[in-house]
């Protein structure tokens, strides 16, 4: 009873909470580099034009003549134009005076500092590119990156941008195997590793993860080591270079590469509902102008900022907003190599305090965490330098944007909730900060340039109320498609309407004041901690086990990641259920695909609730796992198994 009735109280107060309205200050807005929302309109009516003036703040080598090509579902962007994107990021600033401004204030986990100008990062981006010309990559080749947070993964990825090569980032935390899958999917040529990086005072072992990777990736012909620490490994002669070796022989200047607008800049890989992940292909000219523009709208750059972004370079995040965006911005950027609560629960506002960082851009699942471990750790700290935070990768609860606002934002700086993804390239829907009051929980309006809406299914527009979200026109960092596999990208991006609209697969609704609010992804893709997990990747891993027969993987709630990922799993005669075949399955999951793809719970069960079809129930496993009232389950081959399923798992819990 008394259950019933505290769910009841924090619904309301979720209501009211969502009432609330926080505009910008009268100073903020003063000084903001975007005053003015009718921008919006205007770039909504043209959006072409928008971004034609948009591309002006960039440098071309050659001017563009042609705005957009729109073939649905294939957009081209910037036609005739040439550019290159470590030229806007590095000489354009040193031309214009700025060799001296930090360009990176590096931070080791173990306590060290790195600050590099705009000089230094240029001279090593120059001396690295050249290093990758000697051992033969060329423009068009593919380079994988396997590294840590330190500066050589930014200097590696702006290396290849110098001289045209496409670089693949995979992110540190990510299994040999799955470094293996993205290699070969990739088919690069050169991988750039490390000897490792510190994780939570631990060692992450790169250079020996990649060892094994590289065992069965064929179209690998030289890797290039830093090093980070003193860690062990092993070196293979004529395969392996050290980077510091490399760059004592290299030239110190290499030509920038005049690449047209729509030369491949890079490739990362995101998970889809299918168990292979999928190479999102991201072009030069488009993607600059659209996270270089939307790194001035959104974060409100300006020249004294300490601007910091906490993703891995690993992520789209990282890409966009710690690489290309914020240097070609010309931003002095925090790069924070290690865990939140290393060597203690306050890094994160040690950082802040240290390097007077203005700019704070994190992610729910972190702001989650930090709540939980109290507010003593932010108090100890002085915060009074930011002035504007951000949000991204899940939808953020109004109980953590309240908290964030409060506790780390001393409720006079903005936050600006950004919705995109890896395929998007750039924020799509925010806040402009001296523009438009906030409603914790809710993003905003989609951004200059950018034209979206709620469709339902038969792409009947939602004005007030809930639907699915739809991107209906092209913008420029729009992805250009799934690397080898064309008739995917139409089918999983462009086939839900009309061909010529965009489907994210996440669920929106609509306020009366315009406002989006999102509410999380329809497809069979989990995110956890912010990630994009497919349940078809690790149902895939689970049955990869010599143990297992048949698997089925939903995420349920989770109070920190967001959601949780449970698995239900049927064994193979002669297999029994116990701790440690739990335990291993959770171990191979880590094995093929990483940590972040961890279950948190393993259900054993003798078979798993399917409809007459043969497609099994996720609602219901869902439901099991959270514990929920189940519903209608008549549509069931055999719903002798779920009442079985269902006590199973009460059983467990208990246990
Ligand atoms: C998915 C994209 C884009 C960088 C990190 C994730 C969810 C992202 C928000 C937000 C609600 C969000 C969506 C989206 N998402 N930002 N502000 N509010 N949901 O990139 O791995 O490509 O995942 O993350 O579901 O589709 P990604």
């Amino acid at each position: 009873m008394g259950d019933t009735e505290d769910r009841l109280d924090s619904e309301i107060s979720t209501l009211l909470t969502e009432e609330r309205s926080f505009p910008p200050s009268e100073e903020f807005q003063r000084l903001a580099f975007v005053r003015n929302g009718d921008i919006r309109e205007r770039s909504w009516a043209e959006p072409e034009q928008f971004w034609a003036n948009a591309a002006q703040g960039l440098h071309w080598f050659k001017p563009f003549d042609r705005v957009l090509e729109w073939d649905p579902p294939n957009a081209k962007w910037f036609l005739g134009g040439q550019l290159n994107a470590s030229y806007n990021c590095l000489d354009r600033h040193i031309k214009a005076g700025q060799r001296n401004k930090a360009a990176l204030i590096w931070e080791g986990e173990p306590g060290e500092c790195r600050v590099l100008t705009y000089w230094d990062l240029y001279r090593e981006v120059n001396l690295f590119a050249n290093a990758l010309k000697g051992l033969g990559v060329a423009k068009g080749d593919r380079v994988a990156i396997y590294m840590p947070m330190i500066p050589e993964a930014v200097i590696a990825m702006l290396a290849c941008a110098r001289i045209g090569a496409v670089h693949v980032v995979v992110f540190g935390g990510f299994s040999a195997e799955a470094l293996r899958d993205r290699i070969n999917d990739a088919q690069a040529k050169v991988l750039i590793t490390a000897d490792g990086g510190y994780r939570r005072g631990q060692i992450l072992p790169l250079k020996h993860d990649a060892d094994y990777a590289i065992k069965e990736t064929p179209c690998i012909e030289h890797v290039v080591v830093v090093q980070r620490g003193n860690f062990p490994l092993r070196f293979k002669e004529g395969r392996d270079h050290w980077y510091h070796r490399l760059l004592e022989d290299a030239d110190p200047y290499c030509p920038p590469e005049p690449c047209d607008a729509e030369d491949i800049l890079f490739i990362l890989h995101t998970s889809g509902t299918t168990g292979k992940p999928k190479g999102i292909v991201h072009t030069t000219g488009g993607y600059m102008v659209g996270t270089y523009t939307t790194t001035k709208y959104v974060f409100d750059l300006r020249h004294d900022d300490v601007y910091w972004c906490t993703a891995d370079i690993g992520w789209i995040t990282g890409h966009s907003y710690i690489v290309y965006g914020p240097l070609a911005a010309g931003a002095t950027c925090v790069m924070y190599e290690g865990a939140p609560n290393w060597p203690d629960r306050d890094r994160f506002w040690q950082v802040v305090e240290k390097h007077g960082v203005s700019i704070f851009y994190t992610a729910p699942t972190a702001i989650r965490a930090f709540m939980k471990w109290g507010d003593e750790w932010p108090a100890r700290r002085d915060l009074s330098t930011l002035r504007l935070l951000g949000s991204v990768g899940e939808p953020i609860n109004p109980e953590a944007w309240m908290w964030y606002h409060e506790h780390i934002g001393g409720k006079r700086c903005p936050i600006v909730d950004t919705w995109w993804q890896t395929e998007t390239g750039m924020i799509m829907i925010t806040t402009l900060p001296g523009v438009d009051a906030t409603t914790p929980g809710t993003a905003g309006l989609p951004v200059p340039g950018v034209r979206a809406t709620i469709f339902n299914a038969d792409r009947k527009e939602i004005k007030t109320g809930g639907g699915l979200l739809a991107v209906t026109h092209p913008w420029p960092a729009m992805l250009r498609g799934i690397w080898g596999d064309p008739e995917r990208y139409k089918e999983q991006y462009w086939s839900k309407w009309d061909q010529e609209t965009y489907f994210p697969s996440d669920g929106a609704k609509r306020s009366e004041n315009g406002y989006f609010t999102l509410l999380g992804r329809v497809d069979d893709v989990l995110s956890v901690a912010g990630h994009r997990i497919g349940t078809m990747e690790v149902e895939s891993a689970l049955v990869d086990h010599s143990a297992v027969a048949e698997a089925a993987v939903v995420g349920i709630a989770h109070e920190i990641k967001g959601q949780a990922i449970v698995a239900f799993v049927t064994l193979k005669e002669g297999s029994e259920a116990s701790s440690s075949v739990e335990a291993n399955l959770k171990e191979h999951v880590v094995k093929k695909i990483g940590a972040i793809a961890r279950p948190e719970r393993i259900v054993f069960s003798a078979d798993l609730p399917k409809t007459r079809s043969g497609k099994i129930m996720r609602r219901l496993l869902r439901a099991i796992g959270e514990g929920k009232i189940l519903g209608d389950t008549t549509t069931l081959a055999d719903p002798t198994t779920v009442e079985g399923l269902r006590r199973k798992y009460e059983e467990q819990e208990e246990a």
